[in-house]
């Protein structure tokens, strides 16, 4: 065959061969335009048939795009085929060999993990008191103010609220809710229940979670943990309250930790105090985490107040009983002389797994 498209075929050959060398995408698509557009030799024959007479020019004009479509469809197949190994390519390249990584940074047994320390100590308290005869209680984390405040003789605006930094969960109307500060709320929903029940008398240990806007330092942190007491019961006096204090350090502590009451103030028990142990970390020395005093603040405790009784319908002059709260995390610091508090929430797997 003569005329313009005598070479087609060679032409065709030799762009697919030109094709075939091609190892990458990015070179492949560099010399797109040479292969099968604007700049291949099919572009140029393409102008040549112009000289041609119509019927010819058809036919020319058939193969030549019959043989545009086949070098198109080389270069498609073809770049599927380098994608693919580059796909393959860069997955190798990825993959984590771990029998490469050094010796002793993959671990060669898998080990169980284990409660918290945290919820260890809750656990020991807990028996602690089940074994004195208390009962185990919980309450929400969420509570209103009512709850968290008011029914514990802490109107708003009363100065007192001011030992609780809070964290406001709702401002709104009708009520203001709050995540509570402590777990002393549950004591008001355990004598409204009482209340409902009939069932008083009430000898119950709550424990549980609360926050606090507190900047956390050796001794504190803003979601902590504290245990509740609650009895009320006829004829309850301080010495039953004492004595419930000092029958539980020796229990969870050991007989040689001192425990010693100091007068202190809660809106919600009259007389109040503050228990203290001595410091664990310096058995009573001084040291940075008792502040050099010798003595750890456990928490809070007192004769419940009438108004606190009265605000749930129980009558103050057939029932009394004492409260008490302190904190679990410190209890956990204390039993296991650790500095600062901050490394229960660190997640320091060296420092966790020394309490599995
Ligand atoms: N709720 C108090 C606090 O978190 C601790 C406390 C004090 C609890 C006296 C009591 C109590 O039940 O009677 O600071």
């Amino acid at each position: 065959m003569t005329g313009p498209l005598e070479n087609l075929d060679a032409v065709v050959e030799e762009l697919l061969d030109q094709l075939a060398a091609f190892t990458s995408v990015e070179e492949l698509d560099a010399h797109e335009p040479v292969l099968a557009g604007r700049r291949s030799p099919l572009a140029a024959l393409q102008k040549s048939l112009g000289g041609l007479d119509p019927e010819a020019r058809r036919d020319a004009g058939a193969r030549l795009q019959a043989a545009r479509t086949r070098v198109e469809a080389a270069v498609e197949g073809h770049r599927r085929r380098l994608a693919a190994a580059e796909r393959e390519r860069r997955l190798e390249a990825d993959r984590l060999d771990l029998g490469d990584v050094v010796a002793g940074a993959v671990p060669d047994t898998l080990r169980a993990g284990h409660p918290g320390l945290v919820a260890r100590t809750q656990a020991e308290l807990e028996d602690v008191f089940v074994a004195m005869g208390f009962r185990v209680a919980e309450g929400p984390e969420v509570e209103s103010d009512w709850y968290n405040f008011e029914a514990l003789n802490i109107p708003p605006a009363h100065p007192a609220r001011g030992m609780w930094d809070t964290f406001y969960v709702d401002l709104g109307e009708p009520e203001t809710v709050v995540l509570r500060t402590h777990t002393s709320p549950t004591q008001v929903h355990l004598m409204e229940a009482a209340v409902r029940d009939g069932s008083l008398p009430i000898h119950s240990v709550m424990p549980g979670r609360c926050y606090r806007r507190d900047t956390p330092d050796a001794r504190h942190l803003a979601a902590f943990h504290q245990v509740e007491g609650l009895v009320v019961d006829r004829g309850i006096t301080f010495a039953d309250l004492a004595g419930v204090i000092e029958t539980f350090t020796r229990a969870y502590f050991g007989t040689d930790v001192d425990t010693r009451l100091r007068p202190s103030y809660f809106p919600f028990t009259e007389p109040s105090a503050e228990f203290e142990i001595t410091c664990q970390i310096c058995r009573g020395a001084g040291c940075r985490t008792c502040s050099h005093t010798g003595w750890i603040e456990l928490g809070g405790c007192g004769m419940l107040d009438p108004a606190v009784l009265e605000a749930v319908g129980i009558d103050p002059d057939e029932w009394s009983g004492f409260a008490f709260g302190f904190g679990i995390d410190r209890c956990a610091q204390m039993r296991h002389e650790i500095a600062d508090m901050r490394a229960l929430t660190e997640n320091d797997a060296r420092f966790l797994e020394q309490f599995s």
